[in-house]
């Protein structure tokens, strides 16, 4: 990518200069993803491997949640973000006061929170899940109903799976809402035998219409393990193009939704985190530590 290149060769040499490395989310466009991150991977992937960065410096290459739970994870690291707004429909949905009242409101059930939330909302939860493991999250816990926030269609797809019950909140993200069934069947009339792929943050009757759901990670597996000669993936547009790389034999029909927070990443904004340390994340200390927990309980599973 020679317009970039510029952009890249500085990166590439900063990270050496700050012991930093890069952790980008499969939504960062391709030459975020394959050009200067050190680590790729899904929400579950990117808070595991955070826990084993030697660098002194993460800079996140994704939305502001992420780049809080790499915090959480490495206290004593400096954690960057390249743009403070990259933030999220989901964590915008709820606070820790509606937290507190769900709590008081279903007493003794516990609280699994999606890890795209604020810390502050982390900390007055049981225990955080991603799209990856929501479902062993779910039932690791034994109890006959959790409460499960904020993504109202996560919490209904894993509730379809599982015969553990499922009290939801009403938070959505605004790109996966989007997706329609007639999409799909729109879709698969225009392209025949293409095989659709949802993440689970679709509505479910998306769900239901698609061949298989999984998070980022697990669509990115299941095109390698099965490699379909047509695919579809209901979400985020820089998924398609970062994994169409790696396959050059499957042909990607691409509708999508972009994702105007992982949007806000770019080369320029990541090289300027580096050359400026900034945005440094911070934690309120009163919440760090509970929000931690809740974080290491998910990671233990
Ligand atoms: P996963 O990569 O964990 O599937 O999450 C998708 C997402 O929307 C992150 O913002
Ligand atoms: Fe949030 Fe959806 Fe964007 Fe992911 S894709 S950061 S869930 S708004």
């Amino acid at each position: 990518w020679p317009a970039f290149s510029g952009d890249i060769d500085a990166i590439l040499k900063l990270k050496r200069e700050r012991n930093a490395v890069i952790l980008a989310h499969n939504y960062q466009t391709p030459e975020i993803f394959h050009c200067v991150a050190d680590i790729v991977g899904d929400s579950l992937a990117l808070a595991r491997k955070a826990m084993e960065v030697e660098a002194e410096v993460i800079v996140l290459a994704g939305v502001h949640f992420m780049a809080e739970t790499a915090k959480l994870l490495n206290p004593q690291k400096t954690v960057l973000i390249p743009d403070m707004g990259a933030g999220c429909s989901l964590a915008d949905s709820i606070t820790p006061q509606d937290v507190r009242l769900m709590r008081q409101r279903y007493p003794g059930v516990p609280i699994v929170t999606y890890v795209n939330t604020s810390a502050a909302v982390k900390a007055e939860s049981d225990i955080c899940c991603t799209s990856g493991n929501a479902k062993a999250v779910v039932e690791s816990l034994g109890v006959p109903r959790v409460i499960m926030l904020p993504d109202e269609y996560l919490a209904q797809n894993i509730a379809a799976q599982t015969d553990v019950e499922i009290i939801a909140w009403r938070g959505h993200c605004e790109v996966h809402e989007r997706f329609t069934p007639d999409d799909i069947r729109e879709l698969r009339a225009s392209h025949p035998g293409v095989t659709v792929l949802a993440h689970p943050e679709c509505p479910p009757e998306v769900v239901a219409e698609a061949d298989f759901a999984g998070s980022t990670a697990a669509m990115s597996d299941y095109v390698g393990r099965e490699k379909p000669a047509r695919v579809v993936l209901m979400t985020e547009c820089s998924m398609s193009d970062n994994v169409a790389v790696d396959h050059p034999d499957v042909e990607f029909i691409r509708p999508c939704n972009l994702c105007p927070h992982m949007k806000r990443i770019t080369l320029a904004n990541i090289r300027t985190a580096l050359e400026e340390m900034r945005h440094p994340v911070t934690i309120d200390p009163n919440l760090a530590e509970r929000a931690r927990l809740s974080v290491e309980r998910m990671l233990a599973i």
